[in-house]
């Protein structure tokens, strides 16, 4: 059984994905890095010269791999859960968390950092909250939702191993 990560750009994916990889002793994937290593450039070039369509369907590539790990912690890009058979070949071995953030602490995490393409207008905070709403549903489809805005990173991780510990069988 592995652990997924997602949520919005700026949730902690990374940062929790690693510190929960080393206490549980398993393998840390993130399929932002896979794709970047598949393609050869880092992921604003992707959406700059290949497009987003481009990128979604290198990333579904990256989603069908990790999905045959077995003990690793995967942190997956913000998107992935918005298409249908990312989350089916996820579910398939893995329980899928969504660490939750509001648009305002996204900005203030990452806002400064240029490497979110879908976050590079006018506007940031509006873009946030636009994508989040849209993304919702998505996200409610995972098996638990952990609130990261004020937390930190070992609680988070606390949270997510007592949760795995009830339900890996
Ligand atoms: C995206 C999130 C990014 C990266 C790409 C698209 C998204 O990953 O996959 O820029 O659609 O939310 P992080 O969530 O790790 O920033």
């Amino acid at each position: 059984m592995n652990i997924v990560l997602t949520g919005f750009m700026g949730s902690g994916k990374s940062s929790v994905g690693k510190q929960l990889a080393d206490v549980l002793g398993f393998g840390f994937i993130d399929t932002d890095q896979m794709i970047e290593q598949d393609v050869g450039m880092p992921i604003t070039k992707i959406f700059q010269f290949k497009g987003e369509p481009y990128f979604r369907k290198i990333e579904a590539r990256a989603i069908a791999l990790v999905s045959m790990l077995d003990r690793h912690v995967i942190a997956t890009g913000g998107g992935v859960p918005m298409n249908e058979n990312n989350m089916h070949e996820l579910e398939k071995n893995s329980v899928i968390v969504h660490l939750q953030v509001t648009p305002e602490t996204v900005l203030k995490r990452i806002g400064h950092d240029h490497k979110r393409p879908l976050l590079k207008t006018k506007d940031p905070l509006a873009t946030a909250r636009e994508i989040l709403r849209k993304r919702q549903r998505a996200y409610e489809r995972c098996s638990l939702a952990v609130p990261t805005d004020n937390h930190n990173v070992d609680a988070i991780v606390q949270t997510i191993v007592k949760f795995f510990r009830e339900h890996d069988s």
